[in-house]
């Protein structure tokens, strides 16, 4: 396994790669590699000659207040669970190198980006957008793999390979979860084993929403109020938002149809957890 901290390495490296027709897969991460960056990592090996991955803790697109300093950097193990989930590249560059001084041009996303964690984190998806165009150039990818617990993130993704009509192929792969149902995230490693059993609430809350749509419940304000009932009721977490959304376009809905998404964020301490569940109603 190669390990490239240089950009101008990497992209030479692609277009190369490219040109001997290698089908390349491409997995972008902050690091802190836990298993559900490691089913995108063997996802991508099982398809793909070339499998990139970059370790990369972007500053754009944390808030001032967040916590980009105390987001874990566990690099070595990273490096050694990378390998061994199939990862042939490592492009880890530093913040300089991505972005050296005189750097000033953002990739601005539309109303996509302005709901839900856009919301709550002013600017956060145009560092997540600006970020990956630069890095889908640099690294050329056939495929890019992402992870449906970023819901939001993975449409937004989608939408700027087609409007900046990338020839990319994007897969989103299902939520990887810990047996107690918490979706698998870097800032797990900062809950302890009593704030991650509270956390757990939010999921088995939209797995309640998801019954009930299931057993014939139509109306969006019916599922919230349930919804917001049992993740505020046990005071096991604060509730940042939770809703029931049109699949595609992240806009509440009031009666529902079609493919539907059940979001939601909660803060444990001071951890933001997020999830999702996608429900088809027939
Ligand atoms: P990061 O949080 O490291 O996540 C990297 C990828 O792993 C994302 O596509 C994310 O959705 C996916 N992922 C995280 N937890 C997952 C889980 N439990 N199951 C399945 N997939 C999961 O998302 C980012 O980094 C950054 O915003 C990035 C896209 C790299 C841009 O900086």
């Amino acid at each position: 396994m190669l390990v490239i901290r240089s950009a101008a390495r990497m992209a030479a490296l692609a277009r190369r790669l490219a040109r001997q027709g290698k089908r390349i897969g491409f997995v972008p991460t902050m690091g802190a590699l836990h298993e559900g960056h490691l089913s995108l990592i063997r996802a991508a090996a099982a398809r793909h000659d070339v499998v990139i991955v970059s370790i990369f803790v972007n500053p754009l697109q944390f808030g001032p207040r967040e916590d980009f300093a105390r987001y874990p950097r566990p690099f070595r193990r990273d490096l050694r669970v990378a390998r061994a989930a199939g990862a042939d590249i490592i492009f880890a560059p530093s913040a300089r190198e991505l972005y050296p001084g005189g750097f000033q041009t953002a990739v601005e996303v539309g109303p996509l980006a302005r709901r839900w964690e856009g919301r709550v984190r002013p600017g956060h998806f145009r560092g997540v957008a600006t970020v990956v165009a630069i890095l889908f150039e640099l690294t050329r990818p056939t495929s890019a793999y992402v992870g449906q617990k970023d819901y939001q993130q993975a449409l937004i993704i989608r939408r700027l390979i087609r409007d900046l009509r990338l020839p990319i192929r994007l897969r989103i792969l299902p939520t990887v979860r810990e047996p107690g149902g918490l979706a698998m995230s870097s800032r797990n490693a900062s809950l302890s084993a009593t704030a991650r059993r509270r956390a757990a609430a939010l999921y088995r809350a939209l797995r309640a929403g998801r019954d009930r749509i299931r057993a014939g419940e139509r109306r969006a304000d019916h599922v919230v109020a349930l919804m917001r009932r049992l993740i505020r009721a046990p005071r096991l977490v604060r509730l940042d938002y939770v809703a029931v959304v049109d699949g595609s376009t992240l806009e509440p809905l009031r009666r529902l149809r079609g493919r539907v998404a059940l979001v939601g964020a909660v803060r444990v301490g001071r951890t933001r957890l997020i999830d999702n569940i996608l429900v088809d109603v027939p």
